[in-house]
């Protein structure tokens, strides 16, 4: 995690960096920093928290320069303080990071031994004191640099910024993504694209072991052997507005209520004269197997779209979580697909498991919201999810856009393997065509589902239940509750509940079961009554004929629009959303930017 910007202007470059760290803060908000080379020498600033603290000191203290740097971090190596905060510094060079130097250890053992001690506990502050080494020694700027990079292991993005150089600005990737802007005598470098909106549209992408030296006049890029390297320079179309929440309290609660929307866009985008129109190159027809990989909230949507895959296309269907998939090794079958699904698409984990299948499976498919992303650049099909920018750390509008596209995948799949008829596919499309009016009637309970989050702002733990695809959606029920109201809660497939954690279940614990009146509703509401014996306090979400068959001694009966079986997850999202968002707000927490969480998880 963490965003690192820099900019070469013809002006005072600190107002440009501010604003481009806000919309790269979506990464960390432990601390901000900057550093510029004003009349030769470095300067710098920084602040413990948001960026809005940095701000603040920049009024009572501002940063001249036209050449500097900036940071926004989310801790790894030492605690939320200024000391530990970036830019990183060492005699005459300064450093911002993204990533994590894993031989930073052995690194400060060489230079302790060379005289040179560690002021900060973190790992970067490394690199700025071997670049320093090898300056002292003799190298300039720039080879010093290099030299560093040559020892760094890890993952990293690092910029580099010099005493005495208001014109020189290194950059190096090697598994952090890095894009460099062109501008009009003007240079940038940021953690992405849209931090650099504002000021260009003109990116190029550094590839991984790449290293640039950027001046006003261009960037010189070499590769990860040191050759000279040509990279593409793209025209990237990035709304560079600022980015409001539109009278809404927090951004959470305007991407809760643009689902209608941008569902709607993405079924006209995928939905083109009753056919789904995905690229040609996706064919079901002989593949033997899928294999879905993602984290957190991504990896709940992969869960669902395996009931997908196997009940609706008979396709086996292996789902696992990014990180435990990277080191395990699974053999891969050459016949099968591997599916990438994020919202960022730079997620680290989801990135190193997408490049262990290279060359293993044929075909990589990635399913993302930012289309110029690591991910998506680097498989042979990126499908878009279309839900716009995300801003609120707890993903929403993405999940319900990543399961609309999944579902279109697996009826694609299921067409090509002749498991469903033009007709039934004609069906289940109009079906899908029927979700953003539905989810406009699951928006109006709001007011209603505030009122339950009253009590459940009370509870310590909350329990979350549901069986099928309604199970991964008790999971992420679980997951949005917990990362916004810090309220312990747990997500069980219902039929697990007596081998282990009905042992929790007392007055004290309020039970949320999902449970629409589909094919397992009855065995779900079985499940149901084991927990209302044992004085759980259940909040049934269900539909009209679902309330009226098993509404009853409940402790409060949600009632949502009746939805076609195939696609209640996609509904059931809503108010499990706007539970945990009503919660967060009746407890006072910092919804759209919760403690120790980050938008974007680029660290593994
Ligand atoms: C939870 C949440 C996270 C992300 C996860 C993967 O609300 O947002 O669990 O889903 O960090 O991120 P992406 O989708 O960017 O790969």
């Amino acid at each position: 995690m963490c965003g690192i910007v820099g900019v070469l202007g013809n002006h005072e470059v600190a107002p440009i960096i501010v604003e481009a760290l806000k919309r790269l803060e979506y990464r960390g908000y432990d601390s901000a920093g900057i550093a510029t080379v004003y009349q030769g020498r470095l300067e710098r600033r920084r602040a413990v928290g948001k960026l809005v603290n940095l701000s603040d000191l920049l009024v009572h203290d501002p940063l001249p320069g036209k050449a500097g740097i900036g940071h926004t971090r989310w801790a790894t190596h030492g605690a939320a303080t200024v000391c530990n905060a970036h830019p990183h510094r060492s005699g005459g060079v300064s450093v911002v990071h993204n990533g994590i130097i894993e031989n930073f250890r052995e690194l400060r053992a060489e230079l302790a031994a060379a005289g040179l001690a560690a002021e900060t506990e973190t790992d970067t502050e490394t690199v700025a004191m071997l670049t320093r080494l090898h300056m002292d020694r003799g190298l300039p700027p720039r080879e010093a640099a290099v030299a560093t990079l040559g020892q760094l292991q890890g993952a990293f993005a690092l910029l580099f910024l010099f005493d005495g150089e208001d014109n020189l600005l290194v950059a190096a990737r090697k598994g952090s993504p890095l894009a460099i802007g062109h501008g009009d005598g003007e240079m940038f470098v940021g953690s992405d694209a849209i931090a650099l909106a504002p000021m260009t549209d003109r990116i190029t992408y550094l590839d991984e072991g790449d290293h640039a030296f950027v001046t006003r006049a261009g960037a010189e890029i070499f590769d990860a052997e040191g050759r000279r390297a040509n990279r593409d320079m793209q025209r990237i179309a990035l709304d560079a507005t600022r980015i409001e929440k539109a009278g809404y309290k927090h951004f959470m609660a305007k991407e809760i209520a643009e689902q209608p929307v941008v569902l709607g866009d993405a079924i006209r985008h995928y939905v083109q004269g009753g056919a789904i129109n995905l690229p040609e190159a996706l064919d079901f027809t002989s593949v033997d197997r899928l294999t879905l990989v993602a984290c957190g909230t991504a990896n709940y949507a992969c869960m669902v779209a395996k009931y997908w895959f196997e009940t609706l296309a008979g396709l086996p269907c292996d789902v696992d979580i990014a990180s435990e998939f990277r080191y395990r090794e699974p053999p891969m079958s050459p016949s099968s697909v591997a599916i990438f699904v994020s919202q960022s698409g730079e997620t680290a984990d989801t990135l190193a498991a997408l490049r262990y299948v290279q060359d293993k499976v044929a075909q990589i498919v990635s399913v993302v919201n930012v289309p110029t992303s690591s991910i998506a650049r680097e498989s042979d099909v990126a499908l878009p999810i279309l839900a716009g920018i995300e801003v609120g750390v707890a993903s929403t509008k993405a999940f319900t856009c990543q399961l609309t596209v999944l579902a279109l995948l697996a009826l694609k799949a299921a067409s090509d393997r002749g498991r469903i008829d033009a007709g039934q596919l004609a069906t289940h499309l109009g079906d899908l065509a029927l979700l953003p009016g539905l989810l406009n009637q699951a928006l109006s309970r709001s007011d209603e589902i505030a009122v339950l989050a009253e009590r459940l702002a009370e509870a310590q733990d909350v329990l979350f239940l549901g069986r099928g695809a309604m199970f991964p959606l008790a999971m992420e029920g679980a997951l949005k509750l917990k990362e916004i109201s810090y309220i312990h809660a747990e997500g069980y497939a219902s039929g697990e509940l007596k081998h282990g954690p009905i042992a929790l279940i007392d007055r004290m614990v309020p039970v949320v079961v999902m449970a629409p009146h589909d094919r397992l509703f009855d065995k779900t509401v079985s499940n149901m009554q084991e927990v209302m014996a044992r004085h759980g306090q259940v909040l049934l979400m269900t539909d009209a004929r679902g309330a009226a068959e098993a509404g009853m001694g409940t402790w409060r009966t949600l009632v949502m629009p009746t939805v076609p079986d195939l696609f209640a997850p996609i509904l059931y999202a809503v108010p499990a959303q706007l539970l945990a968002y009503h919660t967060a707000v009746a407890k006072g927490t910092d919804v759209d930017q919760p403690r120790n969480l980050a938008k974007s998880v680029t660290v593994e």
